[in-house]
């Protein structure tokens, strides 16, 4: 049925010929003699004219009347057009209805977000969830090439488990016929056992997080990659983490202009993304908290707000590094100058958006790591494997999770989250 259809994507190299469309009706517009016709067909929205002159009666009565969303097919003659933002317009000559859409519930009136939310399947059609997914989409590929052409196998980890990777208040139980077993929260402890396997290795997959957090940040099931790599230590990371974010965000720049001022973002603050990011220690993020008058003591972790007035010092993505230990996972190997502190970082954006990247140098040492999983109170025996890894040929190593949803909104430049992953599970909402 579509072999003969032109993609809306590449009607510009059609121009003076008479292509087929299909696609679906986004909008119409009259003005008595005229119908102007917004099909979009996944690939983009172009305007499409149907002059009552010039057309069969029964052709333009078509077209006066299809509805918003109805399935089409357009005949027409593709016109250059230097306002259309395709560059091209559709003088329209025959139209055909393949099925109708009656009552469509998203109308161009505002709408608010409980019921876009509810309607998400529908929502995705519009053209600001389309920017944002398609963004998603180079996002999604950049991460991969990156990796792949720096060396990196991919080797995806398991999403049932059997212990806590990211501490045990945000699993999510679940049954494994007769045991129970967990979501994971993060790949991360497979991908140790797989760098020394294979020394650069990432994996890429949803993770889960039990999380009661109603923010702009949070999502209970969001996507991350995460690179592991043996003989690597903190600095070796944050280097690996600010070159990858160099080219992830050139590549949504290079290929998804259009989708980026669709939302309205503002790309110069794009262009500056280049390293070296600063380096911030956590005794002076600490610090610059408490003077800006923040309720902050040193120790604790960065909400929300902290992060947020962190970055109103960094027109780049910053580093802040070595966090306490008390407020990271049991795996985080402590910091040889002050045994409190962990060889940790976090990528923070800026402009507020906060962090993006957690990563840092893994315990490598067989009895420090024993003693961790005792003070933390965790199930000796789920870790036995994971041990191993210190039994047979430890070697530094570190790694780096990045959320895709958290790097969309920033490189989106949205507000919210939830418009960044086709169909967000949020704090009481798993449907549609
Ligand atoms: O900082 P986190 O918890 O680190 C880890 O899971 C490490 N094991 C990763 C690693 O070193 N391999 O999570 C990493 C990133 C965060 O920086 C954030 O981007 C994202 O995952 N993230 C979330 N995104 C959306 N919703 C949530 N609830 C998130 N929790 C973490
Ligand atoms: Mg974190």
């Amino acid at each position: 049925m579509s072999s003969e259809a032109t993609p809306i994507r590449s009607l510009n190299e059609k121009v003076g010929q008479e292509v087929l469309l299909q696609g679906w009706l986004y909008n119409r517009r009259s003005s008595g003699k005229l119908e102007f016709l917004q099909v979009r067909d996944g690939t983009g929205t172009v305007q499409c004219v149907a002059a009552k002159a010039e057309l069969p009666e029964e052709v333009f009565a078509r077209c006066a009347s299809v509805t918003q969303e109805s399935a089409v097919r357009v005949r027409g003659l593709v016109r250059e057009d230097r306002r259309a933002p395709s560059g091209v317009e559709l003088t329209l000559t025959n139209l055909e209805i393949v099925s109708e859409s009656r009552d469509y519930p998203i109308t161009p009136k505002e709408h608010g977000t409980p019921f876009l939310l509810d309607h998400r399947h529908l929502w995705i059609r519009s053209q600001r969830q389309h920017a944002i997914l398609k963004i998603r989409h180079t996002l999604v590929d950049a991460c991969r090439s990156f990796l792949n052409a720096e060396g990196f196998i991919l080797a995806d980890a398991p999403i049932f488990t059997p212990n806590a990777c990211e501490g045990t208040t945000t699993l999510f139980e679940t049954q494994y016929f007769d045991e129970k077993a967990y979501l994971t929260q993060s790949g991360q402890l497979y991908n140790e056992a797989t760098a020394a396997a294979f020394g650069k290795t990432y994996c890429f997959g949803p993770t889960f997080r039990a999380e009661k957090s109603k923010t702009r940040r949070h999502l209970i099931e969001f996507w991350m990659v995460e690179p592991e790599m043996a003989y690597a230590d903190l600095d070796d990371v944050m280097r690996l983490i600010e070159r990858f974010v160099e080219a992830i965000v050139g590549r949504v720049l290079e290929e998804r202009k259009e989708e980026l001022k669709i939302l309205g973002r503002d790309t110069a603050a794009l262009e500056r993304v280049h390293p070296p990011f600063p380096r911030l220690h956590y005794n002076d993020a600490a610090r610059i908290l408490t003077e800006k008058g923040l309720p902050f003591e040193w120790g604790g972790d960065f909400g929300g707000t902290d992060e947020t007035v962190l970055t109103e010092g960094f027109d780049q993505p910053f580093f802040v590094h070595r966090f306490p230990a008390a407020v990271k996972a049991f795996y985080m190997k402590r910091d040889p100058e002050d045994d409190r502190l962990s060889l940790s970082c976090d990528l923070l954006a800026p402009e507020g958006y906060g962090e993006i990247v957690g990563g840092g140098q893994r315990e490598d040492d067989y009895d420090t790591l024993v003693s961790r999983i005792r003070e933390q109170d965790l199930p000796m025996e789920a870790f036995s494997w994971y041990l191993d890894l210190r039994r047979y040929g430890s070697v530094p190593h570190s790694g780096f999770g990045m959320g895709i949803e958290r790097a969309l909104t920033w490189i989106s430049g949205i507000e919210h989250l939830r418009e960044t992953i086709p169909f967000p599970r949020l704090l009481n909402r798993l449907k549609p």
